[in-house]
């Protein structure tokens, strides 16, 4: 069964790839490489490309009999999406239209999207669960709030069925060491913390210590990449059989503070580091955890990594990155 993967190259993209091909999926991507690694697009057959051109996706449509789409290819970057919100709503929400558009033309009708929890914003309760208010407080948020409701629009009057996955703090990487996190720049927490543990950056610094947490920093729900990737494959198989729409949180419903994955990364790599306590980061919600409970029983998703193993893969592909291997 062929799947298209447009964002295969990246990294939430190129782990669902890995395991989409260890199931027996064809995998086709589709990257402009952007921000997408040419040599993460091992896991099936690469075409470079954008979403947004139109005749490559007549040809890739016309060519390949695509089963379903998952759409990993979006800008992430918060505070980028503040100053320059035109790139996010052409990119997220546009360009999204184009592949959407394709696909009815060419009578596709599964799709797999990745949301996040930024389109909960600052939420009111704890953990979060799929129904609370969205309140994205950012352009990036929005333009992902704004293609869920596409969506719903979408399956009304053209019968397009999708998922949408609201992803926590996607951290971690693939045991084999060959894909992970690398992002430019990079803006998250677990692999700063680690740049600092291999020297590569003087300090890590911790945005905020005055939050109403028990020791004054953000708390966060990490998932790990995998236990993102297994969800796709779950979302996949409930999409064709039951061919409904629907939206789900991942997270693995637990919360770690911004000091204690500091702590964890000290004990894992055994590396002391210089941490710097500064002003918070404007638009941080203290808390950010997933009620997971509905991804649990409907798609019999159950998240398996442990924010340990979470750091310890992590660790190992950041270690392999600066040894040159892969970069
Ligand atoms: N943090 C620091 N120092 C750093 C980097 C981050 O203290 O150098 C803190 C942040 O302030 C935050 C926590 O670490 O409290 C996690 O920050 P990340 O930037 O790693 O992740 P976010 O929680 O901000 O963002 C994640 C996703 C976004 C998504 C958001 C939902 O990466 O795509 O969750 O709000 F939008």
């Amino acid at each position: 069964m062929n799947i298209l993967v447009a964002g295969g190259a990246g990294y939430i993209g190129s782990h669902v790839c890995k395991m989409l091909n260890e199931k027996g999926y064809n995998v086709i991507v589709l990257d402009n490489l952007s921000n997408g690694h040419r040599e993460f697009a091992k896991y099936g057959k690469f075409i470079p490309g954008d979403i947004s051109d139109k005749k490559l996706l007549d040809i890739i449509f016309e060519h390949y009999n695509i089963a379903a789409v998952m759409h990993f290819c979006a800008y992430i970057e918060v505070g980028e999406s503040v100053i320059n919100p035109y790139k996010y709503y052409e990119n997220n929400v546009s360009n999204t239209l184009v592949l959407l558009n394709s696909m009815l033309k060419h009578n596709v009708n599964k799709f797999i999207f990745s949301s996040t929890a930024a389109v909960y914003g600052m939420p009111e309760k704890i953990p979060i669960k799929e129904d609370a208010p969205k309140n994205p407080i950012n352009p990036y948020g929005k333009s992902k709030y704004m293609v869920e409701e596409i969506l719903d629009d979408f399956d009304k009057a053209y019968n397009l069925k999708s998922i949408r996955f609201r992803y926590f703090n996607a951290a971690g990487a693939d045991e084999s060491g060959e894909i992970g996190e690398a992002h430019n720049p990079e803006t998250h927490l677990i692999p700063l913390i680690l740049d600092a543990a291999l020297g590569k950056r003087e300090s890590i610094k911790i945005f905020g210590t005055d939050y109403e947490t028990k020791d004054g920093t953000c708390i966060r729900d990490f998932v790990h990449v995998n236990d993102l990737a297994n969800a796709h494959i779950k979302g996949l198989e409930y999409l064709l059989k039951e061919n409904k729409t629907d939206c789900f949180n991942l997270g693995s419903g637990n919360g770690y503070s911004v000091r204690e994955v500091i702590e964890k990364v000290k004990e894992i790599t055994n590396i002391d580091f210089k941490v710097e306590e500064i002003e918070r980061r404007p638009g941080d919600p203290a808390y950010l955890i997933a009620d997971n409970q509905k991804a649990k029983k409907i798609l019999s998703w159950e998240p398996k990594y442990s924010l340990d193993d979470i750091i310890k893969t992590a660790w190992t592909w950041h270690k392999e990155r600066y040894n040159g291997r892969t970069r």
